[in-house]
């Protein structure tokens, strides 16, 4: 006999599930440093612009396709869209696997410095301690680097092994609150800060002159991956979800959260930089170090109630990353669940299992083991880490995104889908033939353009 199917609790238990997929190290790590590197205002304006008329309507396109297909990502596609399309489902899970195996091992980090900040402020900060040189060491320490992302791998597997509303809609709704409580209380420590005005200016006074045509791909590239879109990740939370909710109203929440966090994390980041003399110049050359080179310190010397805030801050870091990690491993877990009857706690430990194999080598790839740290095979991205987070963000999810946005505008029926989307639940302001020129023109045209840019060679991770 057949188990029944998982469902959410109810409408929040699904938009703060589908919020903690969405807001992770996109929104906390890579936002604040794409923004930096297009020097912000411009590229933000551009930013918002690909959410509204790409990113919106795809997520409420994976939704529909999940409600409507009450199955992970390969039974979804092939039931709504047509046998064919489950092809388009196994890209979207060997996407979940592969970016799973590489975002492990940053939210291993995010373990490491919350540890470390811990002990600062416990015992207080270490004289002359450079945070560049503790980067450098922790990266490239292979058995510590093992050890963090074994912890967040079980952290993970234990999640999704209790189920959709037992573990993931449990944890979500513990830990959201959280995650906007401790964020609230670095804003308010970050607007006090000098730098605060010229942050915000920054961020939010656009100069079209200062913008290159490859920010605007990578705008529209990186919005896929802060929505977690393009893999099927909202096909498969939205097959958990009843009928009667409003798959428009919960689409707009979600996309409108996980934008104002990563702002409000910019603003946050950002004020400090600005704060502190000759900063400015030391994050221009090392944008990624951001969050776990330049900060850490400047708890401890600059930010306002820094010693408290720091340790916080890691944490924050951490659950963000832990509500993501757990949607990346219920993508696959549910389609073996779904399409070869194993059971959620098989499926959970399995998989788990076996994407902390390539986590090895991910977590291996930052010096600690040359050969998978020194390899290249797309240019100027050495090493497994790299050639991963390459592949997955500038070619799965575009073409998984591509793929998606066509079977919901090209291959399901009108009917089908405005059956999904105007079912008496639709808030006012919502035009189903907008949203349907917006997934079958708008969308796959510009999703179509980071495609050939991509092989044209622009990069976007
Ligand atoms: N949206 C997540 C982030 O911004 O960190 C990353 C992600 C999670 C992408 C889940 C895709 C996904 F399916």
């Amino acid at each position: 006999m057949q188990e029944e199917r998982a469902h959410w609790g109810s409408s929040l238990g699904f938009v703060l599930a589908a919020t903690g997929s969405a807001i992770g190290l996109g929104n906390l790590w890579k936002f604040p440093f794409i923004t930096w590197d297009n020097r912000g205002g411009a590229f933000v304006l551009v930013y918002l612009a690909c959410i509204l008329a790409v990113g919106l309507p795809i997520m409420m396109a994976e939704i529909l396709i999940g409600r409507r297909g009450r199955a992970g990502v390969v039974g979804a596609l092939r039931s709504v869209v047509g046998p064919r399309w489950g092809i388009v489902g196994m890209w979207g899970v060997l996407c979940g696997f592969i970016l799973l195996s590489y975002y492990t091992v940053i939210a291993g980090w995010s373990l490491f410095y919350f540890t470390r900040t811990m002990g600062w402020t416990l015992s207080g900060y270490p004289a002359g301690l450079q945070t560049g040189d503790l980067f450098g060491e922790q990266v490239g320490n292979g058995g510590l680097q093992l050890g963090l992302s074994l912890i967040f791998s079980i952290l993970t597997i234990s999640v999704v092994y209790l189920g959709v509303h037992r573990g993931i809609e449990r944890l979500a709704r513990t830990v959201l609150p959280i995650l906007f409580g401790i964020l609230l209380l670095l804003l308010a420590s970050a607007l006090q800060m000098e730098g605060s005005g010229d942050a915000i200016a920054f961020i939010f006074r656009p100069s079209f002159g200062e913008l290159e045509p490859g920010g605007v791909l990578e705008a529209l590239g990186h919005s896929f991956f802060t929505l977690s879109l393009g893999m099927g990740t909202m096909i498969t939370y939205g097959s958990y979800i009843q009928r009667n909710q409003s798959i428009v109203k919960m689409s707009a929440l979600i996309v409108v959260l996980d934008t104002v966090i990563a702002l409000i994390a910019t603003v946050i980041m950002f004020s400090v930089i600005f704060s502190v003399a000759g900063m400015e110049e030391q994050v221009g050359a090392s944008t990624v170090g951001m969050l776990f080179i330049s900060l850490p310190e400047l708890f401890y010397s600059e930010v306002p109630f820094g010693t408290l805030l720091g340790p916080l801050f890691y944490v924050l870091v951490a659950l963000a990353a832990l509500t993501s990690t757990i949607s990346l491993l219920e993508v696959v877990v549910s389609n073996l669940i779904d399409q070869h009857g194993i059971t959620r706690e098989r499926a959970a430990l399995a998989s788990g299992g076996t994407v902390f194999l390539f986590t090895v080598l991910a977590a291996l790839s930052f010096g600690a083991v040359p050969a998978l740290s020194g390899f290249e095979i797309f240019a100027g991205k050495a090493g497994w880490f790299s050639t991963a987070d390459h592949f997955v963000s500038n070619w799965m999810l575009p073409t998984g995104g591509l793929a998606i946005t066509i079977a919901a505008g090209w291959f399901m029926t009108r009917a089908a889908t405005r059956d999904e989307l105007v079912d008496g639940t639709e808030p006012g302001w919502f035009r189903y033939d907008l949203w349907r020129l917006f997934i079958r023109f708008v969308a796959p045209a510009a999703v179509g353009a980071v495609i050939i840019a991509v092989v044209f060679g622009v990069d976007f991770s």
